[in-house]
């Protein structure tokens, strides 16, 4: 079936081929790993560029790998609707699309076949779009940009009345060529079964001795193709990763431009420079976030939440007004409205917290819930534990959840109260209202509303002198 891509420009109704080219080595990486799976924010750059083709709703997409395609190949696993292509050895971009070309899906003459690169991994979805748009009358359609350095790119040759008539590479240009600005970025966009008559078509007879895919501009213009361009919305979407220098360039780049939309969202960043949000983060109004925080995967924050500094978070939810004070570290946690964490907390997968509890330094809840204004201040470890609402949880309380091979829960109901360094032995519960003494080892339940201690007696002995030294 034919396939509406969408998107803020007028719908076209071709079939849409994304012919994603990563078999490049990438040796200035200097890396085991293949280029394409070196991370940006968090994630393999391949994994981004298929999150921005998927968003124009293609037919098919088919990744070329070659070196470390077994690798490629495995970190693309959980993605069924990724095909693959081996092109080996690597013998130039239009070799690479030709290896993809019997993958190609094709319905009629409208069908289109987009080339994007593994290792160009910021090309905004708003930015294709466009570039389809250009191709969607049948033309080629290429992607280009002004640079004031074009060193090393494909130069954009047009002709008196501005038509596109050839690229030529940097090794292969003229004087006259070599100061044209225009410059080829790589993506380009061509009708699906014109593009397989011209990979067919293009030779090797240049200075790297290479298929070149540009060469299909010039075929095009001969065949009597109209030849298009577009231009990426920002300078940064078309930035391509060879280095480990240009791979924390493009860090810093992505990070900055993640923290401009939040700002414009109306999030304040205390510095916008030291940002890191390696997944997507979505905040109401008025979320404070102060210096060196790191957000991972998904975390929502709701109005007027405070993040304090060198916090991580990762797959959090936080509810209206919840702070987080310097130095935490949550994980698959959520807490309810006014809730308070850290300095130094620690919550990790399956940390419940209710609408105003307090969670302070050094405490570590594991798989449990904590009711609504309870209280675990200061030292405490709760693991697999259900605590009620009004709870307090003196420093140095351990719930001893693990017996060396199986795991127990800890029920303490609502308005108990445990003392100072008390450990609590599940299987155990302690009852609605119940105080527990503080040095309580507690391994039978403790009956509502009553004290429960276990404490070896005090004694002081009478007798006792302290050693002192022979002189
Ligand atoms: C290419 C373009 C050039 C453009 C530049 C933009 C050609 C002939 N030239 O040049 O006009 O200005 O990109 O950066 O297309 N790859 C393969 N298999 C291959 C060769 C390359 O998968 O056989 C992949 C690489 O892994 C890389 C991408 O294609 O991701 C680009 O290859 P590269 O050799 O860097 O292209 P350039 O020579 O820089
Ligand atoms: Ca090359």
């Amino acid at each position: 079936a034919r396939r509406q891509a969408g998107g803020p420009y007028p719908f076209w109704t071709f079939m849409l081929n994304i012919v994603i080219l990563a078999a490049g080595m990438g040796k200035r990486m200097r890396s085991d790993l293949p280029k394409v799976l070196h991370a940006l924010a968090g994630r393999p750059m391949l994994h981004h560029v298929l999150d921005s083709a998927r968003q124009l709703d293609p037919a098919r997409m088919v990744v070329v790998v070659g070196h470390g395609a077994d690798q490629v190949r495995a970190a693309c696993a959980d993605q069924p609707d990724v095909h693959f292509a081996l092109q080996q050895p690597p013998q130039g971009t239009g070799h690479a699309v030709k290896q993809a070309a019997p993958l190609l899906q094709e319905s009629g003459s409208g069908d289109v076949t987009l080339v994007l690169y593994g290792d160009v991994p910021l090309v905004q979805p708003d930015t294709l779009r466009r570039l389809l748009q250009a191709a969607s009358a049948g033309a080629l359609a290429v992607l280009t940009e002004q640079l004031e350095d074009p060193t090393g790119y494909g130069r954009i040759v047009r002709d008196g009345q501005g038509r596109i008539r050839a690229i030529v590479e940097h090794k292969d240009a003229s004087p006259d060529q070599l100061a044209i600005k225009e410059v080829n970025t790589g993506i380009l966009a061509a009708p699906t079964a014109r593009l397989k008559q011209w990979l067919e078509r293009i030779g090797n007879d240049n200075a790297q001795k290479e298929y070149y895919l540009t060469d299909a501009i010039s075929l095009a213009v001969a065949d009597g193709v109209a030849v298009e361009s577009a231009q990426p919305g920002a300078p940064w979407e078309t930035l391509g990763v060879n280095s480990r220098a240009q791979q924390a360039e493009l860090e810093r780049t992505w990070q900055r431009e993640q923290a401009r939309r939040l700002l414009e969202a109306g999030v304040t960043l205390a510095d916008p420079d030291r940002f890191d949000l390696r997944g997507t983060l979505s905040c109401g109004r008025d979320v404070y976030i102060d210096v060196g925080c790191v957000f991972e995967g998904k975390v929502e924050l709701a109005d007027g939440v405070r993040i304090g500094p060198y916090c991580v978070l990762r797959d959090v939810r936080l509810g209206e007004g919840a702070r987080v004070e310097a130095f935490s570290h949550l994980d698959g946690a959520q807490a309810g409205t006014g809730a308070r964490i850290g300095p130094y907390a620690r919550l990790r997968p399956g940390a419940r917290l209710g609408a105003r509890s307090h969670v302070g330094n050094f405490v570590e809840i594991k798989n449990s819930s904590l009711g609504e204004d309870s209280k675990a201040n200061h030292l405490a470890y709760v693991g697999d534990a259900d605590v009620g609402a009004r709870v307090n949880i003196g420093a140095g309380t351990i719930t001893c959840n693990y017996d060396g091979v199986n795991k127990h829960r800890t029920v303490i109901e609502d308005d108990a109260f445990i003392g100072s360094d008390t450990q609590l032995v599940a299987p155990v519960r302690v009852g609605r209202g119940a105080t527990l003494g503080a040095g309580t080892t507690l391994t039978r339940d403790a009956p509502a509303d009553k004290l429960t201690l276990s404490r070896a007696k005090q004694v002081t002995v009478e007798s006792w002198r302290r050693p002192a030294k022979k002189p």
